[in-house]
């Protein structure tokens, strides 16, 4: 049966797949939910997987639920709370390339997800455990985007959404988003660690919890990695460049490539970089410093308020996946992500500045030689160009 595990393997504390605990009982670290052995052959899986784009039911229609073998499932068609989040394109990169000096660029846009953020991917299968859990409000600190999702979900679900956001750092896009699903806004003086403690510490037991330290989320952002290798009729590129703020995505996507690799869909994985920006870069220090531990950034400070974030809390997860797959971890200016940036955006795709990181990062590491032109590189864009319009304005401005 599909459980809780404690996710420092050492550990080997097993829980319910439904208790609601949010750290290991025994040791304190992160809880992950563990996937059994799927019973279906894996070509047949393929194939099952690819036939559902073609269904109208609502799980197979969406891009997270048609890879249900790998989630924690048994909710039944009508459990399930979804905007049909995924099955998002896979764009290749033209004059980005070109700046970036790769022959072979991919972007995958999870930012043309409904509420454009590749938080709906965490966010159905978190709130539809919500809703198995019977809960009627449910909470998250954040730097825009997730409470945006969650507010759109907890719509959908009939539950009360309530979002704790640092005071005038979240995108005035993001906030309107969060308002028009009817959320409660909490705005926190203060930084994005400072907010998730405040809704820690309160540990409210009337209140189901939505960061991405809860495991479910983690599965839902997981499929996106699945799509991916679909989508390259299951080429396994050479690297796998993503942002990193509170670095549950990056976690996520790890775990993807140990369960693929693990029951036999992918022999080897791409390479996992993740890029912070840099005045909000712990884990990029602590991998440049080669430590075994992560010093926060008491004051983080980056245009790219998404990822302004000092203490991200699943940094062990995030750093055994990127470990796994032989990647690394850097950091980029916030001049380096506006160049970034506006190049994406000239290649007809935009991005919101976070997203930007990953071309930005890219783009050294081939001037560097660290990756070679001809590598096969799928770049994750994160968040919609709409999503921080006040950004693009006044970069304009300031180019004048
Ligand atoms: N990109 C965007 C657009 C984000 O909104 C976030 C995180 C990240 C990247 C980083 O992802 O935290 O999994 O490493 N935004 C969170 C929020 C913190 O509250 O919306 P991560």
């Amino acid at each position: 049966m599909t459980h809780l595990r404690c996710s420092v393997s050492h550990c080997e504390t097993t829980l319910d797949l439904h208790d609601r605990a949010l750290a290991c009982p025994k040791c304190g670290n992160l809880l992950e939910v563990a996937i059994e052995a799927p019973k279906t052959g894996v070509p047949e899986l393929k194939r099952l997987w690819l036939d559902r784009r073609t269904s109208n039911d609502a799980r197979d229609a969406s891009g997270v639920w048609r890879f249900r073998e790998f989630l924690p499932d048994g909710y039944g068609p009508a459990g399930i709370v979804t905007l049909g989040e995924g099955n998002v394109p896979l764009v290749r990169g033209q004059k980005t390339a070109a700046w970036a000096g790769l022959n072979r660029l991919w972007f995958k846009h999870l930012g043309w997800n409904p509420t454009g953020s590749f938080k709906d991917l965490g966010m159905t299968a978190g709130m539809t455990e919500a809703k198995f859990a019977g809960a009627t409000a449910v909470a998250c600190a954040s730097t825009g985007n997730t409470a945006a999702s969650l507010a759109a979900y907890a719509a959908r679900a009939g539950m009360a959404g309530r979002v704790y956001l640092p005071a005038g750092q979240a995108s005035a896009n993001k906030l309107a988003q969060a308002l028009d699903f009817g959320a409660e806004l909490i705005e926190i003086e203060g930084s994005f660690d400072d907010a998730l403690n405040i809704l820690l510490e309160k540990a409210d037991p009337n209140l189901y919890f939505l960061n991405s330290i809860n495991p479910f989320r983690i599965e839902g952002q997981k499929t996106a990695m699945f799509e991916l290798f679909e989508q390259l009729e299951w080429r396994v590129p050479d690297y796998l460049v993503l942002p990193g703020g509170n670095l549950g995505n990056s976690s996520a996507f790890g775990k993807a490539f140990m369960e693929l690799k693990r029951y036999g869909f992918i022999e080897k994985v791409p390479r996992i970089v993740i890029v912070q920006a840099k005045g909000a870069n712990p884990l990029a220090r602590m991998w440049a410093a080669g430590a075994t531990e992560l010093e926060a950034v008491a004051q983080p400070e980056t245009d790219a308020t998404a990822i302004r974030i000092g203490n991200p809390r699943s940094w062990k997860k995030a750093l055994d996946g990127v470990r796994f797959s032989g990647g690394r971890v850097m950091d980029v200016t916030d001049e380096e992500i506006g160049e970034a940036k506006a190049m994406i955006g000239r290649d007809g795709i935009g991005c919101e500045p976070a997203s930007a990181t990953t071309l930005a990062g890219l783009r050294k590491l081939v001037a560097s030689g660290e990756v070679d032109r001809d590598a096969e590189v799928v770049a994750i864009l994160t968040g919609h160009a709409l999503k921080d319009t006040d950004y693009i304005i006044k970069s304009r401005k300031a180019a004048r």
